[in-house]
């Protein structure tokens, strides 16, 4: 059996078709899409990796303009494929006037080639201020929208507005393969 499932496609709208939520919990899959089922196949964690908290996530599967929500250590890992425009958006930002001054560049790690590939962009998806999971592609920023008190990310899921004090949290991530990142 594989490890890894669609744990709440249901709960997902459907108009979202780009919002892919898979879960490594051992349980039942309760929802899966033509688009999911490949992804899922690709994404089993190895034993000794799960061990150590870690998941392997092969992104070559992602469309540019898609996010794969992926739960890690309980909590949702967001994996964008930014399309140039959104690339571009959030290089144009002045940091200085940012409530959490950093730069694009510096949410990203280092790709396998060794160089910095701003197209995936890999976050954890938890709002800074209370925790709630925000809404892609939306907001004033046409980044994330977390609709529990109203706070907007840009791009690069940095906080621009609202009650939220931070980014969003890049995880410890590695490129093991020039296609598959592990997280944790
Ligand atoms: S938890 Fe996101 S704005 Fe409060």
């Amino acid at each position: 059996m594989s490890d890894t499932h669609i744990s709440d496609g249901e709960h997902e709208d459907p108009s979202r078709r780009d919002f892919i939520y898979i879960s490594t919990a051992a349980a039942a899959a309760v929802g899966a899409g033509s688009l999911a089922w490949p992804l899922v196949s690709q994404m089993s964690a190895a034993s000794d990796t799960r061990a150590a908290g870690s998941i392997e996530i092969d992104v070559s599967k992602i469309e540019e303009g898609q996010q794969l929500k992926v739960l890690w250590r309980g909590k949702p890992v967001f994996v964008r494929y930014r399309t140039q425009k959104e690339i571009d958006a959030a290089d144009a930002v002045e940091i200085d006037g940012l409530r959490d001054p950093e730069t694009d560049e510096a949410r990203f790690r280092p790709a396998f080639d060794g160089k910095i590939h701003k197209n995936i962009l890999v976050m954890v998806g938890v709002c800074t201020h209370f925790g709630c999971i925000p809404v892609g592609e939306a907001g004033d920023f046409d980044g994330w929208y977390c609709p529990c008190h109203g706070s907007h990310y840009d791009t690069s899921g940095r906080i621009r507005k609202g009650p939220a004090p931070k980014n969003m949290v890049i995880p410890e991530y590695t490129y093991i393969s020039d296609t598959v990142i592990k997280v944790g």
